[in-house]
């Protein structure tokens, strides 16, 4: 193979790829190589380009035993660390004097290693949130067999806390089971005729015993009639109890949560006809740092008045999930001391 076609095949690899040949020089890089790596690297000896230890000795393997070898290559892209697979393969009779070189072909799986890490982090917090009533159920049930055994007041007060806890676990499994739901479903359309409206007042109706014991004030401000989309009644119902109920927990001190009803022709977030619903508490509002985190599972920005209150931390990751299948979109401001203002924006 000329030198002219080597690089044209190089070049035709659709991912970042590379040629060293027996004097250790690399003798075809394609673009996305040199992006990853740097330009002019052609001509260079590989060693001082490729500095990570692991790929310098799959490369030498490679040239040395002229066949396959595989390892890992990190990075960085400016705005996250990746992670590339490199595979080489040797061919004979191309490079300086056709004495063969090695093809190295660096595959992006940096999307692969971040879901394997998802999942080891959701497995992790899963076992640790339901660990922690386990170890209290575990530890009133030893009381209650021994030293509480005959103590009639003792057990009463013990059975309570058992019960909540065992609430706590089933609230728990409840919850992760509705994210599973919600995120099979993410791609399917949803296709019931929802006013929002009728749908607000419902929810408001059945949270105000809640409110009433916060002394909060609950307040819907929409236009007359009903206000109406396509989506699943089910899910909005969901995502609005969890926005409220959070509104009253957390900043209920503010006296009062209103929720605001506002449809326009032409939503400058959704480019066209949209209905946004605004959830507006006077609490203490949530510190900026933890706000681009907060739909995430399990992340709670006040975690100990979170579990002191029976939340799982996982209300906001099914409210993202359920805005996602209505293609919407979820916004949280807060000024730390003035309160949280949750708008979801969905399309109609
Ligand atoms: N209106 C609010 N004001 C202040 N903090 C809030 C508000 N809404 C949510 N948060 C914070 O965001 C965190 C995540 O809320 P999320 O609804 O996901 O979980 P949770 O309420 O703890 O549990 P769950 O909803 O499953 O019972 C809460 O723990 C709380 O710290
Ligand atoms: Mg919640």
């Amino acid at each position: 193979m000329s030198d002219d076609l080597l690089a044209e095949f190089v070049a035709a690899i659709p991912m970042p790829a590379l040629m060293v040949d027996q004097t250790e020089r690399i003798i075809a890089a394609n673009t996305d190589a040199k992006t990853l790596l740097a330009q002019n690297i052609v001509g260079r000896h590989f060693a001082t380009i490729l500095r990570q230890p692991q790929v310098i000795e799959a490369i030498e393997q490679s040239l040395r035993s002229k066949g396959p070898a595989i390892t890992r290559h990190l990075s960085n892209d400016g705005a996250q660390d990746t992670t590339f697979e490199v595979k080489c393969r040797y061919m004979n009779g191309v490079g300086a004097v056709s004495g063969g070189a090695t093809l190295a072909i660096f595959q992006d799986i940096t999307h692969v290693e971040q879901a394997s890490q998802m999942r080891r982090d959701f497995v992790a917090n899963v076992s640790h949130e339901l660990r922690t009533p386990l170890t209290a159920l575990m530890g009133f049930i030893e009381t209650l067999q021994g030293p509480a055994h005959d103590d009639a007041a003792a057990r009463e007060r013990f059975l309570k806390i058992m019960s909540d806890e065992a609430n706590r676990m089933n609230r728990l499994v409840g919850d992760l089971l509705s994210l599973n739901r919600v995120e099979s479903e993410e791609r399917v359309r949803p296709k019931e005729q929802v006013d929002l409206t009728g749908l607000l007042q419902s929810t408001l109706n059945s949270l105000r015993p809640l409110a009433t014991d916060a002394k909060v004030d609950l307040n819907l401000n929409a236009p007359e009639g009903p206000v109406t989309m396509t989506g699943d009644n089910d899910q909005l119902r969901q995502v609005f109890t969890n926005l409220i109920e959070n509104a009253i927990k957390y900043g209920g001190s503010g006296g009062s949560v209103e929720v605001r009803v506002i449809p326009s022709e032409r939503d400058t977030a959704m480019r066209g006809p949209a209905v946004r619903v605004q959830v507006i508490d006077k609490g203490p509002g949530i510190d900026a740092v933890h706000l681009p985190r907060l739909t995430e599972r399990f992340y709670r920005a006040d975690s100990h008045r979170s579990r002191q209150l029976g939340g799982t931390g996982l209300g906001l990751a099914i409210v993202k999930h359920i805005i996602n299948r209505h293609r919407g979109r979820l916004r949280v401001e807060s000024d730390l001391g003035k309160g949280a203002t949750f708008t979801v924006i969905l399309p109609r």
